[in-house]
């Protein structure tokens, strides 16, 4: 933001009476004195979404009981809610279906790709992916072997310009997060998708931190096969079901490994042999838990509403406001900016921490400065060890929640009020 110097709290205020986005946070409940920062980990509720429920409980399944299965369209929800999530991330009507959690959708797909490359014996991923990424791709690791009963070598790196000392003719599959979950870093879809498909390997992309934060072509790019997760910025619930996708060329000769009912081709013949359905419906594993899948239904009925490219711009806003804010009034204290300073290589959130020359305050102290900016209504993260990650959700954060989120920031650290005690007590989730 050039006019740094001269921002204040009336500044904030015009850029948001000039915001086209602006009514879009009427359409979300959120409680008052709360500048909520954390929609990239849950997003908030939309106000539609208690009575889209209790219609679904009541009347879809308390009177339509299992007639709803055929009159309401249950049995077809992941895929006409998987064709509703297909602008946001460029993909095709029928390349989208509803999962189970990330986790096991990404296994789904990270097999299925590594069949389609069979004979190489490597899998790439990054050091720096969530950690349940890496952990379900040793599982994969294991049981996609090249039939020589080794499982697959895996190459991880630190960042994309290590990804030429490890594509070799060996590289089945390359499993990439889009925008990186702590600091925020996003890479160029289209680009590193290139350069896997040069080395001949699979390109599958995480975009748990892209989808409803940043625009996505999937199809531009030419990828392969992406997964996501439902409930950070499109705002699904706590637990709303994953997506996954899989490029129109793939959808014939895939095998998905995990060979459920709902992904068979005639489910309802009970057939004592597995045959897969056509097209995305083979990525379908069991019944999906429905009540999840309807919270989700009523968040896409936002999503229909939003211009991509409006929300990018102004997400490129908040977060470089943000920015501007940290650098000119948390620097006393250490405080410095991990995620991306330039605008095109960072998604929707700003990581920052206490740099190590800070002489008050250490890495670690960021969970008791977080849990003291929480208790005053700013609620943001921590992610060990150091990070204190906030998230800026383009359809309910304003810019003066940014103002008043670093003025909050600010009053705590001068005060020192974190080093009461009872903030460094951890909880079980961070
Ligand atoms: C990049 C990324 N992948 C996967 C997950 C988690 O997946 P799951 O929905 O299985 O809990 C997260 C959760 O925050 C994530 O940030």
């Amino acid at each position: 933001m050039s006019t740094q110097h001269s921002i204040d709290r009336a500044t904030c205020a015009d850029l948001d009476a000039a915001d086209p986005l602006a009514a879009f946070r009427e359409r979300f409940e959120l409680p008052a004195g709360v500048v909520y920062l954390d929609g990239n980990s849950l997003g908030a509720l939309p106000r539609s979404t208690p009575a889209h429920l209790e219609r679904v409980i009541r009347e879809e399944w308390g009177t339509g009981l299992i007639r709803s299965w055929n009159d309401a369209g249950w049995f077809d929800k992941p895929r006409t809610l998987g064709d509703r999530i297909a602008p946001l991330i460029g993909a095709a009507p029928g390349e989208v279906v509803l999962g189970d959690s990330t986790s096991a959708s990404l296994f789904q797909v990270a097999v299925a790709a590594a069949r389609l490359r069979p004979g190489r014996n490597a899998i790439v991923s990054e050091r720096s992916s969530f950690p349940t990424d890496l952990y379900m791709l040793e599982s994969v690791q294991e049981l996609a072997g090249d039939g020589s009963g080794d499982p697959l070598e895996r190459r991880l790196i630190d960042d994309e310009s290590d990804l030429d000392a490890v594509l070799g003719d060996d590289v089945a599959v390359v499993v990439l997060t889009h925008v990186n979950y702590r600091t925020g870093r996003m890479y160029d879809l289209a680009e590193v998708t290139r350069r896997v498909h040069e080395a001949g390997a699979l390109m599958v992309w995480d975009l748990c931190h892209s989808v409803g934060a940043v625009p996505v072509d999937l199809n531009a790019a030419g990828a392969d096969f992406a997964i996501g997760c439902t409930y950070k910025y499109l705002n699904g619930g706590p637990g709303s079901p994953s997506f996954i996708w899989v490029a129109s060329r793939h959808l014939a000769t895939a095998r998905p490994p995990l060979t459920g009912w709902h992904g068979h081709a005639r489910p309802f013949d009970f057939g004592i042999d597995y045959a897969p359905a056509d097209g995305i419906t083979r990525f379908r594993v069991g019944t999906p838990q429905l009540l999840s899948v309807a919270g989700l239904e009523a968040s896409l009925d936002v999503w229909a509403d939003v211009d991509l490219e409006a929300l990018r711009e102004k997400s490129l806003r908040l977060t470089e406001l943000f920015i501007a804010l940290v650098d000119t009034r948390l620097a006393p204290w250490g405080v410095e900016v991990v995620s991306p300073r330039q605008s095109a290589k960072r998604g929707s959130q700003v990581a920052l921490r206490f740099a190590e020359a800070g002489d008050a305050l250490e890495a670690g102290d960021g969970y008791a400065v977080m849990q003291a900016i929480i208790e005053r209504g700013v609620i943001g993260d921590f992610r060990a060890p150091d990070l204190m990650r906030f998230g800026f959700a383009p359809l309910y954060v304003s810019h003066t929640d940014v103002w008043d989120a670093v003025a909050v920031i600010e009053e705590v650290l001068a005060s020192e009020v974190w080093r009461e005690p009872r903030y460094a007590r951890r909880g079980a989730v961070t």
